[in-house]
């Protein structure tokens, strides 16, 4: 019998944790076979997910941006705590600060990003809110690579939802929100498969490995 190594997944948040905690379950319940939730990781040491990862015996660690002044230096401060873990697929779950050039090389085409729209529609914070404003009929989610810029990597998969009329923005996010819980886990499964491939920026998602 073949014994491959469990993709190690770390997850960054900033706050709620509700995307970390899809993950957490879909990999408890073997709907990612092979893999293992290593760590979470917080830029903010009162951010709800660092309880969330506790609850679920998760490594919680916080490595607040105030104590690691300057982008690249907190960006390198995670990256090495990643590394120290052999993490292999880096989820940001409501990670709310732009990661650098060098964090993304370290770690290319193995950094994955949650967006609360269709991109590239509405990048960028309150993106449920420019929607509604923007007037549009359809909303959703999209999970995707992270590369340099703002939600701007190659997209995974993506999922829609409708703009009723008397939408809020809180009604239109719990909307999407439940996309995203099912999409996300959707995605890091097909990535622990080694079923994605890159075609430029188009994402084939192929059969078998
Ligand atoms: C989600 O809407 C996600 O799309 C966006 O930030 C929010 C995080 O929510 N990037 P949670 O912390 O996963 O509950």
């Amino acid at each position: 019998m073949s014994e491959t190594a469990p993709l190690r997944i770390g997850v960054l948040a900033s706050g709620r944790g509700s995307n970390f905690e899809a993950i957490v379950h879909a990999v408890a319940s073997r709907a990612i076979p092979g893999a293992v939730v290593a760590v979470l990781i917080s830029d903010r040491a009162d951010a709800p997910a660092l309880a969330i990862a506790r609850a679920h015996g998760v490594e919680p660690i916080a490595i607040d941006a105030r104590d690691h002044p300057g982008r690249e230096v907190h960006d390198k401060a995670i990256a090495d705590a990643l590394e120290e873990r052999n993490v292999g697929l880096v989820c940001l779950a409501g990670y709310l600060r732009l990661l650098g050039r060098d964090f993304v090389r370290r770690f290319a085409d193995r950094v994955l990003n949650i967006h609360p729209s269709l991109l590239p529609a509405f990048p960028g914070l309150h993106a449920q809110r420019q929607a509604l404003e923007y007037g549009v009929r359809v909303a959703g989610a999209t999970v995707h690579f992270v590369d340099e810029g703002t939600d701007t990597g190659p997209i995974v998969l993506q999922a829609a939802v409708p703009v009723h009329a008397g939408d809020t923005e809180a009604s239109l996010s719990a909307r999407i929100l439940a996309e995203e819980h099912r999409i996300y886990p959707e995605a890091v499964r097909l990535f622990a498969e080694g079923r994605i491939r890159f075609d430029g920026r188009r994402v084939q998602i192929v059969e078998t490995a």
